[in-house]
């Protein structure tokens, strides 16, 4: 048996690279044997970036609802708000004052997010450090998460083993697992898709709304109709081939040779493949979104256990360090 880990931030509706990079991974690997998982709503974290009651409040319910529509099983997950256990925030200022402030200045989300954003807080300084606590409080095995995490997670070993190497033995040193086809989804201009980017692709949008934003986003080489084009260069076969069959990737990515199959007829099968493929998601997600109690019941159910898990281990932290 193993213990995942893993958490999504509140700060929009889950997009493409979110639910495919993280979600639906992690909903495998808690749904696989005797696995025991934590999965949660990074909703503290979202506060580095998102000042606004409602807005926070409606962007959390969304990733709820991402989550369920996916088909995670929360009698067999705790599934969470991080907000609901107090407990994390205690352990971050633990972690905190046992973490050089030199290795946070090494942090490249800090670096990219503080020359990006108007509002440089201390929160996105000592974020690492709260993804850490998430983590350490639950004892996790493993976390899995996309590429972009990779080190806050290396951050998260140093702090565990330091503070072992110092205080005793006290917390599990957890390992990353990322999956090498969706590590890192593309945006509609072939960056990582990101919110903070604008090159996200969102799933739940209605049908025709996701049709003017791959028409006029998704970006293309001028190369004519009829000659031969590069598949594996370009980003709407790299989209389409994570959401079509292994066959009908295959199919498109030789149309796309052969010449006389334009961007255009790419465009509206990858359209095809995420209205279609992703159609029971899409409503599950509208019908949970318009029954908030539901919600809110899932996740104060979940509160309860995460707590009963977190307050032994924040105890045996709270001993060593002389509380
Ligand atoms: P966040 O909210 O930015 O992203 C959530 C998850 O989605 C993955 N992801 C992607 N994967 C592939 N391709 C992409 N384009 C892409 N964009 C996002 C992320 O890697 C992540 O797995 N700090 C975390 C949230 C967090 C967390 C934690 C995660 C807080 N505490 C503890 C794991 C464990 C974050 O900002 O993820």
């Amino acid at each position: 048996m193993a213990r995942i880990l893993t958490g999504i931030q509140s700060t929009g509706t889950p997009h493409l690279g979110n639910l495919l990079g993280a979600i639906r991974p992690a909903i495998e690997l808690a749904h696989k044997d005797d696995n025991e998982s934590f999965l949660f709503i990074a909703d503290l974290h979202s506060l580095t970036q998102i000042k606004g009651g409602s807005e926070l409040r409606e962007n959390t319910y969304a990733v709820a609802a991402a989550w369920l529509a996916f088909g995670l099983d929360t009698n067999r997950s705790v599934f969470y708000r991080q907000s609901d256990v107090a407990e994390v925030t205690e352990l971050a200022w633990y972690l905190n004052c046992f973490y050089p402030y030199q290795r946070l200045t090494l942090a490249h989300s800090f670096k990219d997010k503080s020359d990006r954003l108007e509002d440089v807080n201390s929160g996105l300084f000592s974020y690492p450090m709260l993804m850490a606590a998430d983590i350490l409080l639950y004892d996790a095995d493993y976390v899995p998460v996309g590429k972009d995490q990779l080190q806050h997670l290396e951050m998260t070993r140093d702090v565990a083993s330091r503070f072992n190497h110092k205080m005793g033995e006290t917390f599990m040193v957890p390992k990353e697992l990322i999956r090498a086809e969706t590590q890192l989804i593309p945006g509609v201009d072939g960056e990582k898709m990101s919110k903070s980017k604008g090159n996200t692709i969102n799933i739940f949008d209605d049908p025709s709304a996701l049709k003017k934003h791959i028409n006029k986003n998704i970006v293309t080489d001028a190369t004519p109709l009829d000659e031969p084009k590069d598949a594996t260069g370009s980003v709407v076969w790299q989209l389409y081939k994570l959401v079509a069959s292994e066959s009908d990737a295959q199919a498109m990515a030789e149309k796309l040779q052969s010449g006389g199959y334009g961007w255009g007829h790419a465009k509206k099968d990858l359209l095809a493949a995420l209205v279609d493929g992703f159609a029971q998601e899409r409503d599950e997600f509208h019908r949970l979104m318009n029954d908030r109690s539901m919600l809110d019941a899932e996740l104060a159910k979940g509160a309860e256990r995460a707590r009963a898990v977190a307050q032994p281990v924040l105890q045996r932290v709270r001993s060593k360090i002389g509380f």
